[in-house]
This record gives structure tokens, sequence and C-alpha cells, in this order.
């Protein structure tokens, strides 16, 4: 099938890569023409395992191409997925005019049948707003073309979002007509495998059910949080309630982890632009605002325990902090707990030295303006003279490292640690003071 991509970001380009993979022809547009340069040179503008090399692979075998020009993406595929940004508003809800942009440029050039596919996250109604600005624009040019508007949520997880797309354990789609679910579903058969993963809903239950997702597991991680810092006062073990809970099918395993708070592009910005749909249409969503306020408080739990041992002025302190990125394989930045947890230190006067296997220089992006945080190039030299090592982000390298250096770097044997990650009465029996989340 002929497909465009509109918007080469991240999800984007996951998904113009994987359908190009699968045989397709897939032509991706972006308004940014240094972005699309690097693509057709065989480079690529995010850190996503495994994605360079299926990219340069698609494009090599002349299934996967790259474009600024608007009329030339829109001539292209008769499927036209849009998956530009939505952030969000000063209000919370989720910004559409780059969503609505490329839905005008399609009915300003298209000369056929499409099959509009919102791929972005975007609130409930959203659909609607796509076709009625297609039609103003068809209006104007007086062209009586036909075109369905489809819903097509991703459930992409950064660091692992090729596997995700290519193994899906569902696909959305939302639709009112026979043609365009006829076109979806031709689409995604060979994401099917053993067994069938496409379910056809209306439109507006398929945008909802993207949010419903995100804030479902938002809620599962703030409510563990929660639970955890009442373990701590109350002298239980979260990761054994964890387990205790996690056994139950009807809880589960995944997703029950505690730690330093949930970030990212898309649970923070997702949780509050549900929220704002909520009040808009005057449903306080009572769970959803709890669920936010206590991720922005457990953003600062490692920073609280910090201050509980040194005292709330940190000038003269130095910490080491091990990962940056909002979690592992990615170098995304945007909302992860660890600004917040450098921000504070510093401002309490304390230097930070933080090392990230990935994510340094985009950290140095967004927060190298801060004169008290520096960079250190491997684990190791970010802990020497430091008063304490903070562990932000659970990146494999950190699981097992070597303590005897931990101990001899630092100024005392002290870990502050929230990710979880080591065995606290055999770290102890080392000699380290060890304050972890939830135990
Ligand atoms: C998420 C959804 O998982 C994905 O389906 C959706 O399409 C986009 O948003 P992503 O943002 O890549 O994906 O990250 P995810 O792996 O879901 O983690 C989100 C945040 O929750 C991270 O900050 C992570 O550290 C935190 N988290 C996750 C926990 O604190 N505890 C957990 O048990 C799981």
């Amino acid at each position: 099938m002929k497909i465009t991509v509109i918007g080469s970001g991240y999800v984007g380009l996951v998904t113009g890569t994987c359908l190009a993979e699968m045989g397709n022809h897939v032509l991706c547009l972006d308004v940014d023409p240094a972005k699309i340069e690097l693509l057709q040179q065989g480079g690529i503008p995010i850190y996503e395992p495994g994605l360079d090399e299926m990219v340069r692979r698609n494009a090599a075998a002349g299934r996967l191409s790259f474009t600024t020009d608007v009329a030339e993406s829109v001539a292209f595929g008769e499927i036209q997925f849009i998956a530009v940004g939505t952030p969000p508003d000063e209000d919370g809800s989720a910004d559409l005019q780059y969503v609505l942009a490329a839905a005008r440029n399609i009915a300003r050039h298209m000369d056929g049948y499409r099959v509009v596919v919102d791929k972005s996250t975007v609130p409930v109604g959203t659909a609607d707003k796509v076709k009625a600005a297609m039609q103003e624009v068809l209006a104007e040019r007086g062209a009586a073309l036909p075109f369905s508007v489809v819903s097509n949520p991703e459930f992409l997880k950064e660091g692992a979002a090729i596997e995700d797309f290519m193994k899906p354990d569902r696909i959305i789609v939302g639709a009112e007509d026979e043609q365009a679910i006829a076109t979806m579903r031709r689409l995604y058969a060979p994401f099917q495998r053993n067994h069938e993963r496409i379910l056809c809903m209306d439109v507006r239950s398929a945008e909802l059910t993207k949010y419903a997702a995100n804030a479902m597991l938002a809620t599962r991680i703030s409510f563990m949080n929660e639970l955890a810092n009442l373990a701590e006062t109350l002298g239980a073990d979260i990761e054994w309630v964890r387990k205790g809970i996690g056994a139950d099918p009807r809880i589960g395993y995944h997703f029950l982890y505690p730690g330093a708070g949930y970030g990212g592009s898309c649970f923070p910005k997702d949780v509050k632009a549900l929220a704002a749909t909520g009040r808009e249409h005057g449903h306080a969503m009572r769970v959803l605002n709890a669920v936010e306020a206590a991720n922005d408080a457990q953003k600062l739990r490692l920073v609280d325990k910090v201050v509980a041992r040194f005292g709330e002025d940190l000038s003269g302190r130095r910490f080491a902090l091990w990962g940056l990125a909002f979690k592992p394989n990615t170098d995304d930045m945007r909302e992860a707990p660890s600004r917040v947890i450098v921000d504070e230190l510093t401002r309490r006067g304390a230097a930070v030295v933080a090392f990230d296997p990935v994510a340094t220089d985009e950290a140095r992006r967004v927060m190298g303006s801060n004169p008290r945080l520096a960079f250190a190039a491997d684990m190791d030299s970010a802990l020497l003279g430091a008063d304490a090592l903070l562990i932000v982000t659970e990146w494999k390298a950190f699981r097992a490292p070597d303590f005897e250096r931990i101990r001899t770097s630092l100024k005392q044997p002290l870990i502050f640690d929230g990710r979880n990650l080591y065995d606290p009465a055999w770290l102890r029996g080392e000699g380290f003071e060890y304050l972890a989340i939830g135990r």
C-alpha cells in the first residue's frame, strides 16, 4: 500500500518505518528541513534501539522516503497518517493547531479519496474537528471529494517502540464507514500474527481508549508510590508488598514499580489533558487529579530524603546522580524526574555531577544553563568526592556496579536509590547507608 506519514517525530518515524518494513511504500513528511535532510542521508533525529538500522534498510530498498513537500505527500498515500505533536496548552488541554493544519493541507491538495488517520494522541472529539476543517477547505475549493477520518492511537513505549509496533497487543481502530475499516484492516493484516488484534469501534471510544490506558497506568504508579511512602513510615517493605499483590492476576506484576515518579512525553501530558477534558465537560476527575498531585510530590521524594539526612541548606554539598533520562533506553528528557531533582538540589546550594549512558547531550541542552550542574563522562568519575550517590533512572549498567569503588570514591558510603535496585540488607551489611523507596 502507499502511505503518507505527516510528522517525522518519534511516533511518525516509528510508524512509517515499521509499515515500510512490512513491504508498504511510505513517504514521511516534516516541516523541519534539517530533520528531513538528516533522514535522507541515513541519520535519525532520535534515539530508539533498532530504528536507525530499520530506517536505512527500508530507505535503501526504496520503500521509505522523506520530504518537506506537502503537495507531494498528499498525492502519495491513499492513507494519510497524522502524527504531529499535540503539546499541552496553558490549561493542560492538548493544542490541536498542528493536527488541524495537517488536515487542512490534505484537503487543500487531495485529488481523490483519502483515509485520514489520527495517530497523534488527541482529545475526544478531534476526529470531528479534523473532518470539519477538511470539509471547510474542500468547500472553499469547490471540490466535493470523499474522505474518511479514522482514530488509530499508538501504544508505543519509548525504548521498545519497534517491538510494540511490530507485535502489538491490540490495534485500536475508530472508524465510522466500511471503506475506511476495510482499508485499515488491510493495512494491519500483517501485524495480526496468531490471533485477531484489531478492535474496531466508534471514533470517540478509540480516542478515549488512548487516554484511558495512559491514565490507568499512571494511576497504578502513583498509587504504588503512595503505598511505598506509607510502607516506609510503617516499617514495611514495599518490594514484598509489590510481589504480594502482583501475584493476584487481577492486579498483575507489570507496571507496579514504585520510584521517583513517572515522566516522559505521554503520562504527564495525557493525565493533564484527560483531567482538562473532564473539567470542560463538568466532570471532576478526582482520582486523576490526585494521581498528578501524588506524582509531583514523588519527583521530590529523593530530595526530601537528602534534606532529612543533610538539612535544608545543602550549600557546600556535592551529589553524584546516575540516570538523567525519564527511563532507561532513551535519551528523552521530557518531564524527567532528574530535572526536578537537580533543580531542587542546586536551588538549595548543592552541586550535582550527573552521568547518563545516553541522555547526556540532551540533558546538556535542556539543563546545561544550571551552573551548579556538571556532567561526568562515566559512572565512576561522577562519584569522586561526592557526599552521596543518587540513582534516578534504572539503566542496566547501574544494577551491578562496583560497590567497592562507590565506597572509596564517595566521602561516605551513602546511596539514595529512587529505583530500588539493590538488596538493602546486603548493602547495609557491607556498611552502606542505603535509602530507597518504600523500604
Ligand atoms: C507510555 C505508555 O506505556 C505507552 O503505551 C504510550 O503509548 C506512551 O506512554 P513511555 O512514555 O515510553 O510509554 O514510558 P513507560 O515505559 O510507559 O514509562 C512511563 C513512566 O512511568 C516512566 O517515567 C517510568 O519510569 C514510570 N514507571 C513505569 C514507574 O515509575 N513504575 C512502573 O512500574 C512503570
